[in-house]
């Protein structure tokens, strides 16, 4: 070979050597070795696939299928090899061909024939993304169960539901929990499509234009797991709409979670005092003796950020790109693997702050019992004694200013001037207005009535069951 140092996978045209900075610069291994055991899977299917096409003798494939089993081993087993092996490697592709060489000599160079790192990457990268959102996945069926475990617990605790932060109706504690449950499940909905549109193999696109060896592109597939090829090659080796999907359903998730740390952190506070967060996931100030902080949940909320910007940072890299592979396709990665880690991380904390979780039912309950949260039921009230809704607000309305005008809780005020108000109260009226009923009333699928909550843990369990069941979650 003449030019650049022989050991580079582009040299020939080339007099001189890159300057140093930008070589660096360039380089992107030191992120990309994270995807050595897809590389690996990708170069024994392409091994095979070019012995039916003539590329390979029998002996050869053999021989080449034996030397990616002993580069993979020695990765798995001895970092500090890859460390410096790979510090002279531009990228993965890169990496696995010169330890090839070094095993097999110039059969080692053989294997790259009628293939080009474009379509490499992108493969290598979609088997990282299908094994990653499984793997979210898993933790978010794990979330979801300390949710549900939570919520049994807690199945009759009744609370003050809010809206706009301002006390509104009665609901149950355990409807809240649920809640947030449903938004993790359509989490898990979210990384299943990504998943699913990572699911296409581009192996046979080659740089773009597709392979001119008669490769078998479904065999290849079938062989890693893939259940479809990808459509064009122009297509396969510049799309990333699969980690697009990815990083949204990441930034779904951590959104979700940061809404659900708000609400603990508010919940921890003074003023609510609804929760005892659990030591193990709190944290003390070196200053105030007393502060017992919920930082886990603000970790939690404050890490949202990044996750987000990945999600942007991508959109932003792939706008105005012409189509094909171009090299800021690259930038693609180091982010995605960061939010993967962080979400892996958040779900984590977060599942162990909420089941170790006290809820202070004495507190809930007292928020609960606020009269003013069953000025809806009066209305409601008034509406089964035939009077039309809006009539019966402002019924209600006058009910609340009247009792304020004497002082005293609405719910006090003396029958007399509750009929002077309307004829419509009767004697059921104080009887029948409390926090139990108001709950037992709203017995609606997906309502807060004891019974309806009870249905809806089941209904949740059963589709989360079938969910996980696909992806086998063990803790
Ligand atoms: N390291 C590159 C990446 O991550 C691999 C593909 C390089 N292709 C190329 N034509 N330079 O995208």
């Amino acid at each position: 070979m003449t030019g650049r140092k022989d050991d580079r996978l582009w040299g020939g045209r080339f007099e001189r050597e890159p300057n140093a900075h930008f070589d660096a610069f360039q380089r992107s291994f030191l992120f990309d070795r994270r995807l050595l055991p897809y590389e690996i899977a990708v170069d024994r299917a392409w091994a095979k696939a070019l012995e039916p096409v003539g590329i390979f003798s029998p002996a050869e494939v053999k021989l080449t299928l034996a030397a990616l089993d002993k580069v993979s081993r020695r990765a798995e087993t001895d970092s500090a090899w890859v460390d410096s092996f790979g510090a002279n490697a531009e990228d993965v592709h890169h990496f696995v061909e010169k330890a090839l060489v070094e095993e097999l000599g110039p059969l080692g160079w053989k294997l790259h024939t009628g293939r080009s790192r474009n379509e490499l990457v992108a493969t290598d990268f979609r088997l990282l993304v299908i094994d990653a959102a499984a793997e979210i996945e898993r933790g978010l069926s794990l979330l979801l169960n300390a949710l549900l475990e939570q919520a049994k617990r807690n199945i009759n605790v009744p609370m003050a539901g809010m809206t706009h932060m301002q006390h509104a109706q009665p609901i149950l504690l355990s409807h809240f929990l649920l809640a947030h449950a449903e938004a993790f499940l359509r989490d898990v909905t979210r990384l299943e499509h990504a998943a699913a549109s990572a699911d296409a193999c581009p192996m046979g696109s080659g740089a773009l234009a597709g392979n001119s060896f008669g490769i078998d592109r479904h065999a290849i597939a079938r062989e890693l797991g893939f259940s479809r090829i990808t459509a064009n090659s122009l297509d396969a080796v510049s799309d990333r709409d699969f980690a697009l999907d990815y990083l949204f359903a990441l930034a779904g998730i951590a959104t979700h979670l940061s809404r659900l740390a708000e609400d603990f952190v508010i919940f921890a506070s003074q003023e609510f005092a609804y929760v005892v967060l659990p030591d193990e996931y709190s944290t003390g100030s070196s200053l105030m003796p007393q502060k017992k902080n919920p930082d886990s949940w603000e970790l939690i909320r404050g890490k949202t950020g990044r996750i987000t910007g990945a999600l942007l940072g991508l959109l932003t890299t792939l706008k105005g790109l012409p189509s094909s592979y171009q090299r800021d396709l690259q930038e693609d990665k180091e982010a995605l693997f960061a939010a993967h880690d962080q979400v892996g991380d958040m779900l984590h904390v977060a599942r162990g702050a909420l089941a170790g979780t006290g809820f202070q039912e004495d507190r809930l309950r007292a928020a609960a019992s606020n009269p003013l949260l069953l000025a809806t039921e009066a209305a409601d009230y008034l509406v089964h004694k035939g009077v039309p809704f809006r009539q019966a607000h402002d019924i209600v309305g006058k009910v609340l200013r009247e009792a304020e005008r004497q002082g005293i809780l609405w719910t006090e005020l003396p029958e007399k001037d509750l009929k002077s108000i309307s004829p419509a109260f009767e004697i059921d009226f104080s009887t029948g207005l409390n926090v139990a009923a108001a709950l037992k009333a709203k017995n609606v699928p997906g309502g807060t009535a004891p019974d309806a909550v009870k249905r809806a843990i089941s209904d949740l369990e059963e589709r989360l069951n079938k969910k996980t069941s696909k992806i086998g979650a063990t803790p």
